[in-house]
């Protein structure tokens, strides 16, 4: 049985007092939710104070991105694996769209950074998602194995424990336009189909992957009920702890 991910990503939002009042409302909201992991990505600058807010509780933080080297070295502006873990991370966020459009980062800097998280015992959700130009040319199968065959590139069998996937098309996010139940099913069991074969078909029943893009507390019970999407994650929606405390607690 895959244990379902309900991930909040908070992208650039809040301040440091912002999180916190976040976090704390959220904590109650989801303090029986053990029908799920649940996770938050706040900005770097608020991962400490919120895991230090929220430590015995049952929210994991993640980090939105890190470095592509595991410890420490000469990186302006970079965060390495480690320092994620070292504020209280136990999960980072690697190759989410908006790193990919706005910041240039290509599949081979995703894997970089994929081996530095798993080599410091982070897990990894990996994003990807095609374009609205890619899919109505008939490409979005073949972007989202790229991006996955090139994030994991060179990754072992054991690696995989620590690897969730997250299929965002880039279409949906942020726009209120979601793919429906039934394309996200279909892209998420070739996803799986795709992992199968380059690894195995265990670890290919074991692997999580979450849906995002405008996932809302009224779409996520459908979302939730196709065979091969176990989890989301949210932007918008997670930004407040009521309606992300209703996609945790959705109905099942
Ligand atoms: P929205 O839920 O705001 O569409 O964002 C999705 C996303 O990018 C999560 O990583």
């Amino acid at each position: 049985m895959r244990k379902p991910v309900i991930a909040g990503n908070w992208k650039m939002y809040k301040t440091i007092s912002e999180s916190v009042e976040t976090a704390i409302a959220l904590k109650p909201l989801v303090a029986n939710a053990n029908h799920c992991e649940v996770v938050i990505a706040p900005v770097f600058t608020s991962l400490k104070t919120v895991a230090d807010r929220l430590e015995g509780s049952n929210i994991k933080i993640a980090g939105q991105n890190c470095a592509p080297e595991k410890e420490e070295g000469a990186l302006t502006g970079e965060v390495s694996p480690v320092m994620l873990r070292d504020a209280g991370a136990s999960l980072v966020i690697i190759g989410h769209s908006e790193r990919r459009q706005f910041f240039a980062e290509t599949d081979g800097m995703v894997n970089r950074k994929v081996k530095a998280a798993v080599t410091s015992d982070l897990t990894v959700i990996l994003c990807m998602g095609e374009t609205l130009e890619q899919r109505d040319k008939g490409q979005a199968e073949q972007v989202v194995r790229g991006q996955l065959e090139g994030g994991l590139n060179g990754l072992t069998a054991s690696d995989m424990s620590r690897i969730i996937i997250a299929y965002e098309p880039v279409w949906a996010i942020g726009t209120g336009r979601t793919a429906t139940p039934e394309q996200a099913q279909e892209m998420h069991a070739f996803i799986r189909r795709v992992f199968a074969q380059r690894h195995s078909e265990d670890a290919a029943q074991d692997l999580r992957i979450l849906y995002g893009g405008s996932v809302k507390p009224d779409n996520i019970a459908g979302l939730m009920k196709q065979t091969d999407i176990d989890g989301a994650l949210v932007g918008g929606a997670s930004l407040k702890a009521e309606s992300f405390g209703e996609i945790v607690n959705y109905k099942r």
